[in-house]
């Protein structure tokens, strides 16, 4: 664990297990970082006391100084704050902004060389302000969503066929909301599109409740969102880019023309290395899964935009 190091910013649900999955599997070094005094502090304390059951030897720091995150290779965004009653969507996406602005700006001073990973919602949106505070190539920046969709359409197959996750893969482009575009053409069962295998109404139940996913736990939980998925997905990714592992995975990267998309953060079948995203897979599709995605990628647009000018009327 000594040479690497991943800074969480947001101890909160999400960030606090991710740190506890990162220190389980020995990937790196943990710093959690947290607005709240002792919070990030205390977690990290109790994740320490761990380590000899888990056996293993990553460090784990906690604070709310951002100078104890410096030189981290990988940092992590997760500060935000949820949807409270009465908030809009706008407040929310406003005061989020703000937060992940300032954790960007804040992390990068301390880690000019890190990769940035965004976790924060509404993503795409997110992301996209996060590589604009950053100053930094597109290439290091880039958000956690379609590993996570990918995953739920992957358990809602396993479930439904009965058959072995690890059998399953998915493909889910878009961005990460109800206009997200899982592809059933390359969603397969050991290597058999599901479309071969399942009826166009199975397949269409199951998509829908892959773009409900987040609200379904949201509905069952009633105080609280979900962040168990959240957390292996975005430790996947910092996986793959610590050891240059190379998976490719449905990330919220950079388009410059890829998927016929200019200047935009959404999610597409990205390479993920030490680099960060090393590159952009290229899919063939239909003109219907095309449409999808810019219909999916204009709202991000949209959404950019009045984000951006919320920035600026409060800056
Ligand atoms: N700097 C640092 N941390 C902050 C800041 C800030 N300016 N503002 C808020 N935080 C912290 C909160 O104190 C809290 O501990 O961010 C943490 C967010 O944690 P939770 O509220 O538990 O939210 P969580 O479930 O972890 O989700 C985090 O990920 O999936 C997304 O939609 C989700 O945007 C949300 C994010």
């Amino acid at each position: 664990c000594a040479s690497t190091r991943v800074t969480i910013i947001g101890a909160g649900k999400v960030g606090s297990t991710l740190a506890q999955r990162i220190a389980e599997k020995n990937l790196a070094d943990v710093v959690l970082l947290d607005i709240v005094a002792g919070m990030p502090q205390g977690i990290a304390l109790d994740l320490t006391q761990a380590r000899g059951i888990e056996q293993h030897d990553c460090q784990i720091i906690g604070t709310n100084d951002y100078a104890d995150t410096a030189n981290s290779d990988v940092m992590v965004i997760t500060a935000g704050i949820p949807r409270k009653p009465g908030m809009t969507r706008d407040d929310l996406m406003r005061t989020n902004a703000q937060i992940v602005v300032e954790a960007v700006q804040r992390s990068i001073a301390h880690s000019p060389n890190a990769i940035l990973i965004i976790v924060t919602n509404p993503l795409d949106v997110m992301t996209y302000l996060a590589w604009q505070a950053s100053g930094i190539p597109s290439n290091r920046v880039m958000g956690m969503a379609g590993v996570l969709d990918s995953a739920r359409f992957q358990s809602f197959i396993a479930m439904e066929l009965g058959v072995a996750i690890t059998d399953i893969t998915t493909t889910v482009l878009g961005g990460h909301g109800d206009l997200m575009v899982p592809l059933p053409r390359y969603s397969t069962v050991s290597g058999v599109p599901i479309t071969e295998i399942m009826e166009p109404e199975t397949i269409d139940r199951l998509i829908k409740r892959t773009r409900n996913g987040g609200a379904e736990i949201v509905e069952l939980m009633r105080t609280g969102s979900a962040y168990f998925a959240p957390a292996s997905a975005t430790c996947l990714m910092v996986e793959s880019i610590l050891y240059n592992q190379s998976r490719v995975v449905p990330t919220c990267a950079y388009l410059q023309g890829e998927y016929g998309l200019n200047d935009i953060y959404v999610g597409v079948p990205s390479r993920l290395g030490c680099a960060g995203v090393e590159s952009i897979v290229e899919l063939n599709l239909t003109e219907a899964e095309l449409s999808a995605l810019h219909i999916s990628a204009e709202s991000v647009r949209q959404n950019v935009h009045q984000a951006k000018e919320m920035l600026a009327a409060v800056a």
